[in-house]
């Protein structure tokens, strides 16, 4: 194992001077990051088994799409300088909780407290934290339910518990939390638009929180039987 205190692959990469440092550090984060990986697949795999059984129960698909990525080492870096730790391989681990992230696109609201349910009561998962972000939505209109969940995962020497940050939310709600972060991260904009933006952001939030809502009306009306097998 690296000597973790001194883990600064990124600033020692440019350093040609620690080539054989950086080596050594860069193989022990690739093989934290196929971890992530590896507990992402387990995941993703529990997510796709539910939707199969729950379209063939229920005769349609609770999940639209599910996407998944791993924290980029920039951001692992900028997170870590920001809560002013030092770049560790235990830091990364015990302080970073969305290195792996999976973001499950669910087509009504009542889809994601079900789903996300349902993964929670399988035994090898264990919830760390929860936000509910579509009971309590954030100021700017931000909806979404988030979980840091723990999973173990298997290798040839033994199990590792990984955590994986789960954002589950409705095709609407993924589609103004999409355009909000793009639109966030341009610079251009003058103090005084960007209030007037974010007050435009949030009444398309409630609108479409408002389209959401008879949307799950609509669907409860053609699937009159209440899909809670
Ligand atoms: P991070 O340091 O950003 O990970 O925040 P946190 O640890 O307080 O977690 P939180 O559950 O609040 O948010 C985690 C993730 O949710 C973010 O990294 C984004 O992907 C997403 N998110 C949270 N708030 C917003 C928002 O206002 N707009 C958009 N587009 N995404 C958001
Ligand atoms: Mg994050």
């Amino acid at each position: 194992m690296p000597t973790e205190e001194n883990f600064l692959f990124l600033e020692q990469l440019s350093n040609p001077e620690t080539l054989a440092g950086t080596a050594n550090a860069m193989r022990d984060y690739q093989t934290l990051i196929t971890k992530y990986n590896c507990a992402i697949r387990e995941v993703r795999t529990k997510f796709e088994v539910l939707n199969d059984e729950l379209s063939i129960k229920s005769n349609r698909n609770p999940i639209h799409a599910i996407h998944s990525r791993i924290k980029q080492p920039k951001s692992i870096i900028e997170k870590l300088h920001r809560k002013e730790l030092p770049v560790t391989l235990t830091n990364i681990r015990e302080e970073i909780h969305d290195v792996a992230g999976i973001r499950v696109i669910c087509n009504f609201v009542d889809d994601i407290y079900r789903i996300a349910d349902m993964l929670l009561q399988q035994d090898d998962i264990t919830l760390v934290r929860c936000k509910d972000y579509i009971k309590n939505p954030k100021q700017n209109g931000y909806r979404s339910y988030h979980m840091i969940v723990q999973i173990p995962v298997f290798f040839s020497d033994g199990k590792e518990y990984m955590n994986v940050e789960i954002q589950l939310r409705t095709i609407a709600m993924d589609f103004w939390a999409s355009l909000e972060h793009e639109m966030k991260y341009k610079k251009d904009i003058t103090p005084e638009k960007s209030t007037t933006i974010g007050v435009r952001l949030l009444s398309c939030a409630n609108t479409i929180a408002e389209m959401d809502a008879q949307m799950q009306c609509i669907k409860d009306d053609i699937f009159e039987e209440p899909d809670n097998d």
